[in-house]
C-alpha cells in the first residue's frame, strides 16, 4: 500500500525527471531518473551512465541503490524511476533483481514518464517467482 498521496508521487516523479537530466547518456541517449527513499524516509537518486564498453553501463535504479546503500540504507520504501518513454518506464531485469535483494511487502515502486503517467507496483508484480537466498 502506498503512503503517499497525489501531489506527493508527482512530485518524487518530477524530482526524478529533474535528476534524470544529469544521466550520463552518450550511448543510448535514453536518460532515467530514480529517487530512493529508505526505511527512515532519506532520500537518494540515481541517473544511469554509460560506458564506452557499454556493457559496464549503469542503471538509474542500480546507482540509486548503491548510493543509499553506502549510506547505510537496509530497506527500499519507496522507488521512483522515470524516463521519456511512452507508458511508464519498465525496469530491466538485473535492476528488478537488485531491488529484490533491498525490497519487502512494504515496498512501493512507481514507474512513470516525462508525462507524469505513473504505475504503482510491488516488488512481487515486478518479479515474480524470484530467486534469493
Ligand atoms: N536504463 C536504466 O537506467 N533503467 C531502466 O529501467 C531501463 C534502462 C538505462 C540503461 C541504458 O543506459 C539506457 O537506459 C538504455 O538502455
Amino acid at each position: 500500500m502506498v503512503n503517499l498521496s497525489e501531489k506527493e508521487i508527482l512530485e518524487l516523479i518530477d524530482e526524478a525527471v529533474e535528476i534524470s537530466k544529469k544521466a550520463y547518456v552518450n550511448y543510448s541517449h535514453f536518460p532515467v531518473g530514480a529517487v530512493l527513499i529508505d526505511e527512515n524516509g532519506r532520500k537518494f537518486k540515481g541517473v544511469n551512465v554509460e560506458n564506452a564498453s557499454f556493457g559496464l553501463s549503469l542503471c538509474a535504479e542500480r546507482n540509486a541503490i548503491t548510493t543509499a546503500v553506502t549510506d547505510g540504507m537496509k530497506k527500499i520504501k519507496t522507488l521512483v524511476v522515470t524516463g521519456d518513454t511512452d507508458k511508464p518506464i519498465s525496469p530491466c531485469g538485473a535492476c528488478r533483481q537488485f531491488m529484490l535483494e533491498f525490497a519487502d511487502e512494504n515496498t512501493v515502486i512507481i514507474l512513470s514518464n516525462y508525462n507524469r503517467e505513473y504505475k504503482i507496483c510491488s516488488m512481487e508484480d515486478l518479479l515474480p517467482y524470484s530467486f534469493k537466498l
